[in-house]
């Protein structure tokens, strides 16, 4: 029996390279501490199934790239044909190259005319990456249709978790049990989409953030893609996903290749385990974003199209007046754009606003000592525009009409490589002439019907590669330059963008209640300081509701803090609370851009408490949100799990803004006296929450004794 035992990281990923007919991994998960080669050898026979009747002769596994003439009769690794004929694959190991935490699987099927590459990697944090290269060898054009990468999950993983959601509440969770059969999310927007899952979760029954052995997968990818979790009668569940192919974007002539995008599993006993995997591995590359978070002032919500010089000087002067260190002018900038039904394209700045450039306003925020940003949505074009009647063709559809528009707005064919330079020499050349040190690059409508003109080709996976190309270049023309991914809100937050940007905006909903949930499920996969978090002004622009400065400080904290905020507007006391979370948001940015986020699977739904432990758990701070009023009165205990059980910590509140309904109570007996517990005490007891109202939060820090 011949087995590969990859293990990093607490996980252990175990593959059978003698199952006929593919290779296929008998165990994704714990690492297998004290396996030796004989047991290992022993558990891939454990999982050989027997012949029942009424199937094949030979049960069919699940292999590394399943395909009918296998045997798998589920959803296959592998679909694909040559105009038509040819549609027979089954793959036969040709080599394989390891070491103890990443292997290369060569796989060949010389009758059909095919090689395929299985990549393999365990992180330094236990993260499982996948991709699959399948190379065309024969003489003809080869169509690959589907391919995807396979994560077998434990059989008891009963219960499935995904996201879905729409613009102003992207990733809302949604669990449904995990029956037999197959449970499909797609996307098909061109990029993820707000209602995109962002991770597809397996687990065991009612597994939270705390608790319960939960795997899930990740497509690092911003154009169209597909996940499933399937359960076959055959007795195997797993989870798989790759790019989701439009029809003759994968036409290989002979000799090329496609490649999956990396996908990305990970597993832990709770979400928060899961996540952790994640963040770490994320914060582990060269190029994540190390320095300390700027605090930003983001202008669209103060301001939308409404530039004027004397408003934007104001309103940087009020914005360094808190602590803000970057600051970022929204849309509104260039040549036409009065409103948003015209202008993409046309990336000059606008003389009939700005005479003399943005240089008044750049040298006037760098005088206070910010940095400056600027909006821009490169991939985007209006009709509307001097360049659309320039370069009509330009434009991606699939007929002679435009696809339907999407706020006026339609999207530039940048595979092209005249609309790819036109585009690049924009961004350069704004780039060269002002000290932008921060791009919000924003994508605001979904692709549809995007081919490359009139019988043209599909696009979305040639826009895609374009966009990372074009990102690629920015940075590394631009050295320290940051960019921001934006897609009206949070409709391309995924691990390929990431991996070239350095956070995303969550959402275009700064409604603190809202946030809770986004930010708690964007959070599966991305680091904290990573997500655009944003103090919102007093009436949600999105919601309409009111809320008050020390909720939206308190949601806002654990990410990478900002304002989104009409400031010249507030009095004093307002400003110097503002000012008061600022200066708190910069004293806890290393702990959130290296910390553990917890979250805590409590019973009273009208109470939230996460957390950010600091890796070595010296420290740590909570909030506890009231959200709508509980049952209990007052409410029960909350737990404040994550730290180390031993240690004694030392707890406050932090008095930032009001907290609590303090008038009307009795003093909390714990943040009125020097309380020390320790971190088994905080996890399995925990202690009496403040009195608040609904949409009151108060933030708690505990501090380890020496
Ligand atoms: C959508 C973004 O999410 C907003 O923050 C803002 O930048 C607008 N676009 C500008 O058009």
């Amino acid at each position: 029996m011949d087995t590969l035992h990859l293990r990093r990281g607490g996980t252990s990923v175990v593959l059978d390279l003698s199952a006929t007919p593919h290779p296929a991994m008998v165990h994704w998960g714990e690492e297998l501490a004290g396996s030796t080669r004989d047991t290992l050898a022993s558990l891939a026979i454990a999982a050989q199934p027997q012949r029942v009747s009424g199937g094949l002769d030979e049960t069919p596994r699940l292999g590394l790239v399943a395909t009918q003439a296998g045997g798998w009769l589920g959803s296959a690794g592998l679909e694909g044909h040559r105009a038509g004929t040819s549609t027979s694959a089954r793959f036969e190991v040709a080599g394989v190259q390891a070491n103890d935490h990443r292997a290369t699987i060569s796989l060949v099927d010389d009758e059909a005319r095919l090689a395929a590459q299985v990549e393999l990697r365990v992180g330094p944090s236990g993260l499982l990456r996948q991709r699959i290269l399948v190379r065309n060898t024969g003489t003809t054009d080869y169509t690959v249709q589907s391919l995807q990468a396979v994560f077998p999950v434990p059989w008891d993983a009963t219960e499935l978790l995904d996201t879905t959601g729409r613009h102003l509440r992207e990733r809302s969770p949604q669990r449904r049990a995990f029956t037999f059969g197959t449970h499909l999310r797609e996307s098909r927007r061109g990029r993820p989409g707000a209602d995109a899952t962002l991770l597809l979760a397996a687990g065991r029954p009612g597994f939270g953030f705390e608790h319960g052995r939960v795997h899930g997968i990740h497509v690092a990818w911003s154009g169209n893609h597909r996940v499933i979790a399937e359960r076959a009668v055959t007795g195997e569940a797993f989870l798989a996903g790759g790019e989701l192919l439009l029809p003759g974007e994968a036409i290989l002539e002979p000799g090329a290749a496609v490649q999956t995008p990396w996908v990305i599993g990970s597993w832990g006993d709770g979400l928060t385990e899961l996540s952790s995997r994640f963040h770490a591995e994320w914060r582990a590359r060269p190029h994540h974003p190390r320095r300390p978070r700027p605090i930003t002032l983001n202008t669209w919500e103060a301001v939308y199209f409404d530039h004027t010089l004397p408003k934007l000087t104001a309103l940087a002067d009020a914005a360094a007046g808190v602590g803000v260190e970057r600051f970022v002018l929204d849309d509104g900038w260039f040549t036409g754009r009065r409103d948003d039904t015209a202008g993409l394209g046309d990336w000059y700045v606008d003389e009939s606003v700005w005479p003399e450039g943005l240089h008044p306003l750049i040298d006037h925020v760098r005088a206070l000592g910010m940095e400056f940003g600027l909006w821009v949505e490169p991939e985007m074009i209006n009709p509307d525009s001097d360049l659309a009647r320039r370069h009509p063709d330009w434009i991606l559809r699939g007929r002679m009409a435009l696809p339907p528009p999407a706020r006026q707005q339609q999207v530039l064919d940048l595979a092209r490589p005249d609309a790819y330079e036109y585009i690049s020499r924009r961004l350069h050349a704004l780039l060269d002439e002002y000290p932008i040190t921060y791009l919000k690059w924003d994508h605001n409508r979904d692709l549809a019907d995007a081919g490359s003109g009139p019988q043209g080709v599909s696009r979305v996976h040639a826009h895609t590669l374009a966009v990372y190309r074009l990102l690629d270049e920015l940075k590394m023309r631009h050295p320290g330059l940051e960019i921001e991914s934006c897609a009206s809100g949070g409709a391309r937050v995924d691990l390929g963008i990431l991996d070239r940007t350095d956070r995303v905006w969550t959402s275009d909903s700064l409604d603190p209640l809202e946030r809770l949930t986004n930010q708690r499920y964007t959070g599966l996969v991305v680091p904290p300081e990573m997500m655009g978090m944003h103090l919102t002004s007093p009436v949600v622009h999105s919601s309409g509701r009111t809320v008050a400065l020390g909720l939206s400080g308190a949601v806002a904290l654990f990410g990478h803090f900002g304002i989104e905020w009409d400031l010249t507007s507030v009095g004093d006391a307002t400003r110097d609370e503002i000012a008061r979370w600022v200066a708190l948001a910069k004293r806890l940015r290393p702990l959130v851009a290296s910390g553990t986020v917890v979250h805590v699977d409590g019973t009273d739904p009208g109470v939230d408490v996460r957390g950010m432990v600091a890796a070595d758990a010296a420290s740590a701070v909570y909030t506890i949100t009231q959200i709508e009023t509980s049952v209990a009165y007052p409410a029960g205990r909350v737990r404040l799990p994550g730290l180390a059980p031993s240690r004694r910590y030392r707890m406050r509140v932090v008095p930032v803004g009001a907290t609590g309904r303090d008038a009307a109570q009795s003093p909390l007996a714990w943040a009125h006296h020097e309380t020390v517990l320790t971190g088994r005490e905080l996890e399995s007891v925990g202690i009496r929450p403040p009195v608040q109202f609904p949409q009151q939060a108060t933030v708690i820090e505990l501090i380890a004794e020496p």
